[in-house]
């Protein structure tokens, strides 16, 4: 069984229109169910991940006869470059499939609120974690993060809770800044976590998620050929509105739906994770230049 049932395969394999023999850039690789599926389609998959734990299962993918393969450990914003490193002048599709994997919701990364763990949410492992920014943020900065990243409402409040709080012990755990969020969030009716907002943001903040999707499509824009299709699953209203708006703006781009596809009632109640899955897909014109 796959560590990670990847999302809307199908609809994914549709949209980049895999062509036999042509390469497919994978930005965000995982477990490889996506790359898996492009080779089996007959593609060549350049995958990318910036989680260097995603190696071993680079490592343990199978590739078919007459299909190549190459796994580069990065940020799928430099994804240009490496098309480039490798060798090749571009690419007949990018898929990005956006957000995090099965694997990286372990209690030990950090990013669950419903799993105790330390306060960690690096995907690559390096740089500032979700606990350097919760022990040393001002509450102003902090309250503008989880307004931003979160869209949480009540941002203010939980700024100040937050700096309260670890003026006792600093905040190390997941399960400690829950309670924190739990004892702070107003009371009456929640349509989901009072922790969930929160947690996004901060997970967006430690990775520069938004930033880093910014700048890979700026790259696609380079580095697919004419005629090549651009896929995006997104999982959240900030990443979607990025996608959507920079395929409109794009004098390259084509967008091939007007509304992005969502996942079919079977495939959700199979992995609820399609539920909030947004795919957006685009084809490069062929006259551009
Ligand atoms: C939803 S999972 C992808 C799952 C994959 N499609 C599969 O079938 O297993 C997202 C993956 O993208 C990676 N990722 C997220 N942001 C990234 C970035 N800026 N650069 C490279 N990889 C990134 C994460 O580390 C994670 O492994």
């Amino acid at each position: 069984m796959l560590a990670h049932t990847p999302v809307m395969v199908a609809e994914c394999l549709t949209a980049l229109a895999v062509q036999p023999g042509a390469w497919y850039l994978d930005g965000t690789f995982g477990a490889g169910g996506h790359s898996w599926a492009i080779l089996q389609a007959g593609g060549s998959v350049l995958a990318i991940d910036r989680d260097p734990s995603t190696r071993r299962y680079a490592d343990a993918l199978t590739v078919p006869a007459g299909r190549q393969f190459r796994w580069v450990e990065a940020n799928f914003q430099e994804l240009a470059g490496v098309v480039q490193e490798v060798g090749l002048t571009g690419v007949a599709g990018v898929l990005l499939d956006l957000g995090l994997s099965s694997m990286q919701l372990e209690a030990e990364r950090g990013f669950a609120f419903r799993e105790g763990g330390p306060l960690d949410m690096r995907m690559s492992r390096c740089g500032e974690s979700a606990a350097d920014i919760v022990n040393s943020y001002d509450a102003e900065a902090l309250a503008e993060l989880l307004y931003r990243y979160g869209e949480e409402r009540y941002s203010r409040r939980l700024a100040k809770a937050i700096v309260a709080a670890r003026s006792e012990a600093p905040i190390t755990r997941t399960e400690q800044l829950v309670e924190i969020i739990l004892r702070a969030y107003p009371g009456g009716p929640r349509r989901d976590h009072p922790a969930r907002r929160t947690f996004q943001a901060l997970r967006i903040a430690v990775n520069e998620e938004l930033g880093a999707l910014e700048a890979a499509l700026a790259g696609v824009e380079r580095c697919l050929l004419p005629g090549g299709r651009l896929a995006v699953i997104s999982y959240h209203s900030l990443e979607d509105r990025i996608v959507k708006r920079f395929i409109r703006a794009s004098t390259q781009l084509e967008a091939l739906h007007k509304r992005p596809l969502t996942a079919s009632e079977a495939e959700i109640e199979a992995n609820p994770r399609a539920r909030s899955a947004k795919l957006r897909s685009a084809e490069r014109r062929r006259e551009a230049s």
